[in-house]
């Protein structure tokens, strides 16, 4: 198996420790990145199921089912084609819906794919509509039209394509257009780790990198690594150059905790971006709700990073609740945080009503 990592979009050089986006050092690292199954931990559900369909698609000799990948950014969507590719024993090509920008592009990747290859398109949400409209015959019946000449003498002739297989991966199914949706055989949605999982990805982590580790450093280290290998991953390196300069070289919960907190991560995980967003919500609208727009705008954050990056976490910790009317901390939040909560003792209604 290959995998061609050259991305369209440049790494991002400069990234805080929470960002669940790819930076130059993930990149260089991906050699802690499993290469099967079997070394895979957690998404039990999503993995079982996986390992059924890339068998029965083995034994008939045929090319795995389009695959869409959904759940929250980080949590190893990459990382599961490149295993699926390995599992298949095919090539894997990878790119992203934004670095697709005309219906040409997405012909010249198709049509330079080997029988049975995977195509693996991060941010499918974001293909633009044309290029979409390439991808539904490309994914049905193995073919393209192509369009030649224009106006009223236009032709149109089809193109058989190589057979293969389609992994989607999006933070935000929802956005996927229907037609594109139905035309995955498989989805699979990717839930955040336990701290459990992570301490054991972390574990396996600083085995690869040499970096000696106790448990309570690894459990430390996945305890504020919000659910996210990707985050856990890079929380171990900083860590480890803490161990090597103010340490002995040992990656224990002592040392993970000072490391961490003189990166201002605190003992939940949450960071200054967290903590800002969840003071704004009760300083300026009195714990909600307000829309995500007037939230991002308060404290000058993207509403997407924002949405995909730190509410799935803070939702997860009970710390944060959407509804219809807004986002609400709840009580929770407001102990976490050192906080009087309005109205005394916290009840259930609290979380809606505040
Ligand atoms: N590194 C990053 N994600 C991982 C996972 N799910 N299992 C093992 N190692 C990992």
């Amino acid at each position: 198996m290959s995998i061609d990592y050259s991305r369209s979009e440049p790494l991002v050089e400069e990234e805080p420790l929470i960002t669940t986006s790819l930076t130059q050092e993930d990149g260089a690292e991906y050699s802690l990145r499993p290469k099967n199954l079997r070394e895979y931990i957690g998404q039990e559900k999503a993995k079982g199921n996986l390992e059924v369909f890339i068998q029965a698609a083995k034994m008939r000799q045929e090319p795995l089912d389009h695959v869409l990948l959904h759940g929250p950014p980080g949590l190893g969507k990459t990382t599961l084609s490149g295993i699926i590719a390995n599992e298949m024993g095919v090539n894997v090509r990878i790119t992203s819906g934004p670095a697709i920008e005309k219906a040409g592009d997405l012909a010249a990747l198709l049509t330079n794919l080997n029988e049975n290859d995977i195509l693996f398109v991060d941010e499918i949400h974001r293909l633009n509509r044309s290029v979409e409209e390439v991808l539904y015959p490309a994914m049905e019946d193995f073919a393209i039209d192509i369009i030649i000449g224009k106006g009223p003498s236009a032709n149109s002739i089809r193109l058989d394509l190589p057979k293969f297989t389609l992994i989607g991966a999006t933070t935000r199914a929802g956005q996927l257009s229907a037609p594109l949706r139905d035309r995955f055989g498989v989805t699979l949605r990717l839930e955040l780790y336990t701290p459990e999982e992570l301490s054991m990805i972390v574990t396996r982590s600083a085995n690869i990198l040499d970096a000696p580790i106790e448990q309570g450093g690894a459990m430390e280290i996945a305890r504020r690594s919000r659910g996210t290998p990707r985050i856990a991953n890079r929380m171990l390196r900083r860590v480890r150059d803490f161990a090597q300069v103010v340490g002995d070289g040992l990656i224990n919960k002592e040392l993970a905790d000072k490391a961490l907190t003189a990166l201002e991560v605190d003992y939940l995980g949450l960071d200054n971006i967290d903590r800002r967003m969840l003071r704004a919500i009760i300083e300026y609208y009195n714990g909600g709700p307000v829309g995500l727009e007037t939230l991002a705008a308060t404290i000058n954050e993207e509403s997407v990073t924002l949405e995909d990056v730190y509410e799935p976490y803070l939702m997860q910790i009970g710390f944060l609740t959407r509804t219809p009317r807004g986002r609400c901390v709840t009580p929770k939040a407001y102990q976490h945080l050192g906080l009087t909560i309005p109205g005394g003792a916290p009840t259930e209604m609290d979380q809606l009503t505040f």
